[in-house]
């Protein structure tokens, strides 16, 4: 699975650490890319929440990771993006659901609000989820109209 990584300063150690995860962890096969930022310097995280959505709407990766102090801000920005649903999950059941339910090619998590360890325990949970169709098809899919209406 090919995942497009991106941080502001807030989120740099957090990027750190879940770059190490993916790499070490079994689930499934990942090959991360990491938008940076890649210093403490202040940044404005929607450069990078727009860099990592817009790559990951062009097709060249399956799912994206935005991290910054709340995830808030990342996933606001990233939605701007046509195509993009992200979703900020700081419990395993929500990681699930945005998957399964929401089709939500990204997530996104703040670095202020949840730790090291359980960051690594949403993670894992949102690689072994897959949109499950079904009644949630329409719904995704009303979602994506509501952005056609409102995008020219
Ligand atoms: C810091 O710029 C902080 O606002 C940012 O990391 C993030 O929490 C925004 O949503």
């Amino acid at each position: 699975m090919k995942i497009a990584i991106g941080c502001d300063e807030a989120a740099l150690d957090l990027k750190e650490t879940i770059k190490t995860h993916l790499a070490k962890q079994d689930q499934v096969l990942v090959e991360a890319t990491d938008f940076g930022v890649y210093t403490t310097e202040p940044s404005d995280y929607p450069d990078i929440a727009a860099a990592v959505a817009e790559a990951v709407a062009r097709g060249e990766f399956e799912r994206g990771i935005l991290l910054c102090g709340t995830g808030l801000g990342m996933a606001i920005a990233a939605n701007k993006v046509s195509g993009i649903r992200a979703a900020t999950c700081h419990d395993v059941f929500s990681a699930e659901r945005a998957q399964k339910s929401n089709n939500a090619q990204i997530i996104t998590l703040g670095a202020r609000v949840i730790g090291p360890e359980l960051a690594k325990t949403v993670l894992s949970a949102w690689l072994a989820s897959a949109f499950a169709g079904g009644g949630s098809t329409r719904k995704v899919e009303k979602i994506m109209q509501i952005e056609e209406k409102y995008h020219t």
